[in-house]
């Protein structure tokens, strides 16, 4: 019914969604400037949709009978989300989750194709519903980037 393909995703899905959170987290907060306000607030709101697809794929984990992981386990990968020096920079920012939202659309489509194979409809529900949320997201700073065009 679920294979180890499945827990990996679930598990770095969960990781990713929570290193999402506290990278728009602190984006929200640090950003300056004029143009900065609509994205950060933005943010604000991704972030708590961010931490409920955690809380979501935390619980299909342990329904599975795994543990969701602990902070040990975490390893960072979203070297474009840092903040950024300049606080006026909300384009890198806008850039930084635009690679983070494809990034996670990836993985969503990864785990409803092995969820399919594994005749797991259940994990597959789970899976596209956030993958709606991610496209959502995507569509929402690829407007935002198209206020701040790259010259
Ligand atoms: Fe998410
Ligand atoms: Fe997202």
């Amino acid at each position: 019914m679920t294979s180890d393909e499945i827990k990996e995703l679930l598990t770095k899905a969960y990781t990713d969604e929570l290193e999402t959170v506290m990278n728009y987290m602190t984006n929200a907060i640090v950003l300056d400037g004029v143009h900065a306000e609509e994205v950060k607030e933005s943010l604000d709101v991704d972030v708590e949709e961010e931490l409920e697809h955690a809380r979501i794929l935390g619980n299909r984990l342990k329904q599975l009978d795994e543990s969701p992981p602990g902070s040990e386990a975490f390893e960072a990968r979203q070297a474009n989300l840092q903040p950024p020096e300049d606080t006026t920079d909300v384009q890198s920012v806008i850039d930084g989750v635009l690679e983070a939202e494809e990034d996670a659309i990836e993985t969503y489509r990864s785990l409803i194709e092995a969820a399919e194979e594994a005749n797991d409809p259940v994990t597959e529900d789970v899976a596209v519903t956030i993958l709606a949320d991610e496209e959502a997201h995507r569509t929402e700073f690829r407007g935002f980037r198209k206020e701040f065009p790259q010259e």
